[in-house]
């Protein structure tokens, strides 16, 4: 996790912010209803929460934010209408099919995290292309998570734990919070410093659930399709004026502060 945030100094950016997050995750919730409030199909949503996803990783990129993590697909989300889950999956293919190439001249490095073997052999052929084309890429680090749930990265990262054990890889006794975090789906990752959920319901729905542990939590109930650039900027802002203290009491972190300015 960073403790230290880094501070705003990106001149395309508009807002005045004292510290920016490292890595944001984000609940996109409210396609449905955006589509309803318009008299559109709720595909048309979902369609439409593909240009905020846009909006999101041009600011990101913008403001300099390293990683930022997004909840496109829930292990529950299988429950919606097979319709739906199956507009969802196209959308998906076909985001995956053209928008990699876009990422990868925009040095953006894609990673899907979750239980994959879910979906079909189409996808998870485009999602390990997507991923190789670029792997190497050092600018925004995004991340899908997709069939993802908490509950399952957590016990999937037990699991493994156990088998090495099993195996006499690993030593019971040597079981501590590392060894979980290591195995994590989201190893690779800092934990989030800001998670953002649109929609107006003010849940964490199985996303990160062990990552989230010090997060800072921001809601609002604009809609997923309707959350542009100033609606992140209002986050950042947000974000920016919340005093992290990590366990600590209020003192140590103004001690703290002042020794790291010294
Ligand atoms: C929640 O809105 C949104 C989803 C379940 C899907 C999210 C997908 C996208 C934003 C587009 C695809 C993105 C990628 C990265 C391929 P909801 O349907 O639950 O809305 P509601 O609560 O208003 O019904």
């Amino acid at each position: 996790m960073s403790e230290k945030n880094h501070t705003a100094s990106v001149k395309t950016a508009d807002a005045n912010l004292q510290s920016l997050p490292t890595h944001i995750a984000v609940i996109m919730d409210g396609n449905g209803r955006w589509a309803k409030h318009h008299g559109l199909p709720r595909i048309a949503g979902h369609r439409r929460g593909l240009e905020s996803v846009r909006t999101m990783v041009k600011a990101c990129a913008d403001y300099e934010i390293p990683y930022l993590t997004l909840f496109a697909f829930s292990s529950e989300n299988w429950k919606r209408p097979p319709a739906e889950v199956g507009l969802l999956m196209d959308l998906f293919a076909n985001a995956l099919e053209q928008k990699a190439r876009r990422l990868h001249e925009n040095n953006v490095c894609l990673r899907i995290v979750g239980d994959t073997t879910r979906f079909s052999s189409k996808i998870r052929m485009l999602i390990q292309r997507a991923e190789t084309l670029t792997r190497e890429n050092n600018g925004l680090r995004l991340t899908i998570a997709a069939n993802y749930g908490g509950r399952w990265d957590v016990t999937q990262a037990c699991k493994q734990i156990i088998q090495e054990v099993a195996a006499g890889r690993m030593a019971a006794e040597d079981a501590d919070e590392n060894s979980i975090a290591r195995r994590l789906a989201t190893a690779y990752l800092p934990e989030p410093d800001l998670f953002i959920r649109t929609g107006g319901e003010q849940r964490v729905s199985n996303f990160l659930l062990w990552q989230l542990a010090y997060t800072e939590l921001y809601f609002t109930d604009t809609l997923w399709p309707a959350f542009d650039r100033t609606e992140f900027e209002q986050a950042l802002a947000s974000f920016s004026e919340r005093e992290r203290r990590f366990g600590k009491t209020g003192d140590q972190i103004v001690k703290q502060h002042r020794i790291r300015n010294a």
